[in-house]
Formats: structure tokens, C-alpha cells, sequence
């Protein structure tokens, strides 16, 4: 079998900031037409059946993927990992070419990226990352564009992270050298992001700064972003909260931003953990524009897929 190339989307490393930005742009677009009569131009995968493949729990992945394939006027199909025994049953080569013969693309989550990259590799249909144990990009596409929705550009702006080093700060770490805007990163030194991915993201020129002090990360930035203690396939869970205590995004902490930053949090969120009611609450908190926005965002990601991105 002959696999053929196709667009995949698993990691932000592997574009231009400039197809980002292309991919960005038109799912704010759509998101600007959604629901009015010009949306009709965005039905662009009209007569495509797309795939979802979850071995992890998810409600903002399945729920915004679901609706943007049918606001594309495409037609989702959800399947556990469990239930089609994902690497157990069969060959993970046999599955996606098979998959290949029904579906026009497949989104997947699971824990190991690499088999997730060897998926995209025998797949004939594009392959889109719903979250690895090392990168989650759809979800920061969606969060840099809910950050120039309240902010304006995010070119050279500052992003403090405080918290693990996990998935969703290594996609924010590609999104930095993407977008050229600032990160600054407190993390435990036990928990803090791997030196490859830090020697990356110099190599591509983004400025990265890690400390190990909340309050210094945070200092005058313009959004304060964190995730849970404890990612989907992590141990130590009681080890993981004793470390990350001190970098708790509370009102305090916040306080050291600028007076307009931002807060966001892919969620789901761990109340009185690593973010407090009061943060979450606040106007501040951009949590909910974030989760709308991995619909809008992705509809950006599918339509380029397919090469149809509408104007
Ligand atoms: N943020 C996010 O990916 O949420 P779900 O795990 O609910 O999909
Ligand atoms: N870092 C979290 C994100 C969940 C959307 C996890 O991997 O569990």
C-alpha cells in the first residue's frame, strides 16, 4: 500500500508562523460569519466524514471538533480508543489505512506521541493532534486567538506560565517562536520543561525565560496561564501538589500582572488547586472564550487540512 502525503496537523513546531497565522485568521473569519447566511462559504467539508478517536476522556476536544465538522457541513464519527482496542487488536499500520478507506480525516488523542506520529505516517488522510502526553496545538491555537480577542496582537507581548511543564505549555513554547511573543516560565525545578524543548524554541529565536519563582514570571505580564497539577497519565499525584503549592494562580498573584493581563486555562480546572475561585471567577479570566474558541480555531485547522481554508 502506497501511503500518499497529507496535510497533518500534530504539532505547532512544524509550521510557519505564517500558515499559523493563514489558519488563525480564517477561523476568525468563520467565527465572525458563524450563524449568519454568509456562513454558507464555509461549508467546505460538505460530503466528508471525519473521524474521532479518543483513548483519554474529553469534553472540549469532542464537543468543539463534533460541531465545527458539522458547522463545515462534515460529518463526525466518534470512537473510543477502547472500543476498537486502538495498538492492541491490530497493527496500528492496519488501522490507519483502513480508517484511511472510510474516513477524509482523523483526529486522535492519546498519551504516546510517538504512536501518534506513526498513525500520521500510514494514514492516507490528514491527522490532527487532540492532545499527547508531549503537545496539545489545537488548544493553544485556541488560546492565542482568545488572547488578541481581549488583547490586541500577541506579537512581543509577554505570556507568563506558572505550574508543570506539560502539554499545553510545550504547544504554548512552539506557539512562542511561531508568533515571536515572549514566554516567562516558573516551574519547580523537578517539574520544569525538557532542555530539548527549551534548546529548541532558542535555536528558532523565541525568548524563553524559566525561573523557578512564580511571582518574577508573572511580574508585568500581559496573560498568566496555567493547567492542571495532575495531566491525564501522570503519577505522584500527592508529590506533583506538594511541589506546585507555591505556584497557585490567586488573586495575589495575579496582582503582579498588568492591571489588564488575562488569565487562561485550557480546563478543566482544579479549583483551589492551581487556580482559586476568585482568579477563574473574575473578569479577568478569559476561561470560557478560550474553551468557545477551540471551536472556531479548529474549524481554521480541518479547513486547512483539506486545502480549502475560505477567505
Ligand atoms: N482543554 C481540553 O482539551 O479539554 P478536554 O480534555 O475536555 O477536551
Ligand atoms: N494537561 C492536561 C490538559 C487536559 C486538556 C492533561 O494532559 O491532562
Amino acid at each position: 500500500v502506497v501511503t500518499k502525503p497529507s496535510r497533518n496537523f500534530l504539532d505547532l513546531s512544524d509550521f510557519s508562523g505564517a500558515t499559523l497565522r493563514t489558519i488563525l485568521e480564517a477561523g476568525k473569519a468563520m467565527k465572525a460569519r458563524r450563524r449568519t447566511k454568509a456562513a454558507v462559504a464555509d461549508r467546505v467539508l460538505e460530503g466528508k466524514n471525519v473521524v474521532l478517536i479518543f483513548e483519554q476522556p474529553s469534553l472540549r476536544t469532542r464537543m468543539s471538533f463534533e460541531v465545527g465538522i458539522r458547522d463545515l457541513g462534515g460529518s463526525p464519527i466518534m470512537v473510543t480508543g477502547k472500543e476498537i482496542e486502538l495498538g492492541e487488536r491490530e497493527a496500528l499500520k492496519d488501522t490507519a489505512h483502513v480508517m484511511s478507506r472510510y474516513a477524509d480525516a482523523i483526529m486522535i488523542r492519546m498519551l504516546d506521541h510517538a504512536k501518534l506520529a506513526e498513525f500520521a505516517q500510514w494514514a492516507e488522510v490528514p491527522v490532527i493532534n487532540g492532545l499527547t502526553k508531549s503537545s496539545h496545538p489545537c488548544q493553544v491555537m485556541a488560546d492565542v486567538m482568545t488572547f488578541e480577542e481581549r488583547l490586541g496582537s500577541i506579537k512581543d507581548r509577554t505570556v507568563a506560565w506558572t505550574g508543570d511543564a506539560n502539554n499545553v505549555l510545550a504547544s504554548w513554547i512552539h506557539a512562542a517562536a511561531r508568533f515571536g511573543f515572549k514566554m516567562r516560565i516558573a516551574t519547580p525545578k523537578e517539574l520544569a520543561p525538557k532542555p530539548e524543548l527549551i534548546a529548541w524554541a532558542k535555536t528558532e529565536g523565541a525568548s524563553i525565560e524559566l525561573t523557578q519563582d512564580a511571582f518574577a514570571a508573572v511580574d508585568g505580564a500581559d496573560a498568566v496561564v496555567t493547567d492542571t497539577w495532575v495531566s491525564m497519565g501522570d503519577a505522584e499525584k500527592e508529590r506533583r501538589h506538594n511541589l506546585l503549592q507555591p505556584y497557585q494562580v490567586n488573586a495575589r498573584l495575579l496582582k503582579a500582572a498588568q492591571r489588564d493581563a488575562i488569565f487562561l486555562h485550557c480546563l478543566p480546572a482544579h479549583r483551589g488547586d492551581e487556580v482559586t475561585d476568585e482568579v477563574i471567577d473574575s473578569p479577568q479570566s478569559a476561561v470560557l472564550d478560550e474553551a468557545e474558541n477551540r471551536l472556531h480555531a479548529q474549524k481554521g485547522v480541518l479547513a486547512w487540512c483539506f486545502d480549502r481554508l475560505p477567505a
